[in-house]
């Protein structure tokens, strides 16, 4: 990157104090997404590229900057429940349960969309997903603006999802303007998406609220992966390669690193999980990662971002358990493998 283009990007990178972010800066960035532009902000998951979401031309800028298709719809994130009751037709009691147990926080409710919902949001369909993020600072900016905000992860369209400032600047380039800079996010992984409208209550996206803990607060079970409905727009993010780096990425089980072939001077990347120590394998980089799903969820995209800039022939992955506690984990994993699991 040239010395001018990287004056260029710190520029557009406004470091923010999550604990008490200054109102001043909030408020030029409120004002950006009140005129129609798009403001990147981080949330306790991952960063988002945000627009008013009541604005169609402003929400179609978002689709240009990550070159998304226009058939992947888009979350809403607003500050209070009073504003997620604006954007739809129904607010069922069972949105009122998740709401209590789990906002603001990393769960979105996918529910029938209102009229001032535009279509390109909900990719012309009928549903909208609403989510009130947990982050001190995405919180502050939706409030300042004083509209929702519509808000995709902020990373070129198929590419690893952004949980500090420095990835959104990398991926986005030029077509992101302004970065509220609050350090690494919390969780690491996207939100839980949990469609209402269909019975049985079904979990379209694995993430930090597992299943079962949305089946304790709403008293009934729910249904973990996707069943496509006719007429209903499948989760586009369940797609194979959808969080793919630019590298190649294999799963292997714990303790086969040794025995696989090494290509002859390969450069390679290891997650590794408590697994021994590799043999004969020069030029690989090893990380060991956190054993529990929590804290191996908030590192995961950081360290791919950080294999993805080395330019490795290709990364393997120790599989983390094959129980409930990790199903995130694996699913984003399988995602990044190309072999995006229906589940
Ligand atoms: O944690 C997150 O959810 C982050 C932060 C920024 O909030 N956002 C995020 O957005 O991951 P995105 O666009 O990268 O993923 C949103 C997922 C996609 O899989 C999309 O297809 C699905 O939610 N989605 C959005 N609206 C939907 C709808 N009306 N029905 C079904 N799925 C929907
Ligand atoms: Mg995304």
């Amino acid at each position: 990157m040239s010395e001018e283009r990287h004056e260029g990007t710190e520029a557009r990178r406004h470091k923010v104090d999550a604990a008490c972010p200054r109102p001043e800066v909030i408020d030029r960035a409120a004002q950006l997404i009140r005129s129609g532009r798009l403001v990147a902000f981080p949330t306790e998951t991952v960063y988002g590229l945000g627009a008013n979401a009541l604005d169609a031309d402003a929400v179609r800028a978002i689709f240009a900057a990550k070159g998304r298709p226009g058939t992947n719809p888009i979350i809403v994130h607003v500050a209070t429940l009073d504003a997620a009751r604006e954007l739809v037709r129904e607010w069922p009691e069972s949105a009122d349960r998740l709401a209590a147990s789990f906002w603001p926080g990393p769960l979105t409710f996918v529910l029938p969309k209102a009229a001032c919902v535009p279509d390109i949001v909900t990719a012309g369909g009928e549903t909208v997903a609403i989510r009130c993020p947990a982050h001190p600072v995405a919180l502050a900016l939706i409030r300042a603006a004083a509209v929702p905000i519509a808000a995709p992860s902020a990373n070129r369209s198929n590419h690893i999802s952004p949980t500090r400032a420095e990835h959104v600047l990398r991926s986005l380039g030029d077509a992101v303007e302004c970065v509220l800079d609050a350090g690494p996010t919390a969780s690491g992984i996207e939100s839980t998406v949990i469609d209402l409208t269909s019975e049985p209550k079904r979990v379209l996206r694995l993430g930090p609220i597992s299943p079962a803990q949305i089946a304790d607060a709403l008293g009934e079970p729910v249904q973990s992966g996707e069943c496509p409905r006719p007429g209903v727009a499948r989760s586009p993010g369940k797609l194979p390669r959808h969080y793919s780096p630019g590298v190649p990425l294999v799963l292997i089980r714990r303790g086969e690193f040794d025995s696989r072939k090494s290509p002859g001077g390969a450069t390679v990347g290891w997650l590794a999980l408590g697994d021994g120590p590799a043999r004969e394998v020069s030029k690989l980089t090893r990380i060991d990662m956190p054993q529990g799903p929590a804290a191996y969820a908030a590192r995961l995209y950081d360290v791919l971002h950080t294999l993805d800039a080395m330019h490795l022939e290709h990364i393997v992955v120790t599989m983390p358990p094959d129980d409930e506690a990790w199903s995130a984990v694996r699913d984003r994993l399988q995602r990044a493998a190309g072999l995006g699991a229906e589940r």
